[in-house]
């Protein structure tokens, strides 16, 4: 069974936007585990600009699921992840302009730096590293070669495929390249972009993928699915009934 691993960074974008205490990803951390998410997602950026360090403490304290820290190779955060000793670390590339992460890391160009903080978050206790990819087989076999014992495949280019047949293609390149990946002994992950539509597709097409990490989707489906409850909420403190 695939395990589901939900992001709630954009729970702290929300809270953050108002400088506030809430949304606390804390408390929709505990909420996704109480609705049956096998363990939750989170990335400490550099620029901090949704997840902060006191939430990565708190996380490590609460959630009881997987929970799947995703970092760059900045020395300063692997040594927080190294600290937290979270189930799953995974390394992401990470630029500050960005609105989110944007394609997968070379591993082909620097194998050496991947092997080698792989072997440092290994060695300080996660037990598993993963390398987020695009699913080129060049960077699957590149990353076989590090210390890592998982690979993310990068879903973003099958979600955002402007036509059914190009979807089609990009979950062939994924399927290609989750074989790949399992052929090699790596564990297969997946996610970016991954919705309520787009979902059987891909798993009817791609194969060994172990686990999911989606963010936006749900988050985004929340805040609607969530407007009832909240205006009748506010309707009955201000209004009385
Ligand atoms: N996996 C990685 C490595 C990501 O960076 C993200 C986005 O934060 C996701 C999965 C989740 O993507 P989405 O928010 O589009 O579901």
């Amino acid at each position: 069974m695939m395990n589901l691993l939900v992001n709630v960074d954009h729970v702290g974008t929300l809270r953050n936007a108002r400088q506030e205490s809430f949304p606390d990803p804390i408390d929709a951390a505990a909420r996704c585990e109480q609705a049956g998410a096998d363990g939750i997602v989170f990335h400490l950026r550099e620029d901090r600009r949704h997840i902060r360090e006191r939430d990565v403490r708190l996380f490590q304290q609460t959630v009881d699921g997987k929970l799947d820290f995703e970092l760059s190779t900045e020395e300063e955060v692997v040594s927080i992840c190294c600290d937290v000793g979270p189930d799953l670390a995974t390394l992401v590339p990470e630029q500050r302009e960005e609105v989110t992460t944007e394609g997968g890391l070379d591993v082909v160009s620097a194998p050496a730096r991947f092997d080698d903080v792989s072997a440092q978050l290994l060695d300080a206790g996660v037990d598993q590293v993963s390398l987020f990819l695009d699913p080129a087989p060049e960077q699957v076999e590149a990353a076989a070669d590090t210390r890592a014992n998982c690979v993310e495949l990068h879903t973003g280019d099958f979600a955002d495929a402007p036509t059914e047949a190009e979807q089609h293609e990009e979950a062939e390149r994924l399927a290609r390249a989750a074989e790949l990946a399992h052929d090699a002994g790596l564990r297969v992950h997946a996610g970016h972009g991954l919705n309520y539509r787009n979902f059987s597709l891909f798993q009817e097409t791609v194969p060994h993928v172990a686990e999911v990490s989606i963010g936006f989707a749900i988050i985004a489906r929340a805040v609607l699915v969530g407007m009832d409850q909240a205006v009748r909420d506010m309707r009955a403190t201000v209004k009385g009934y």
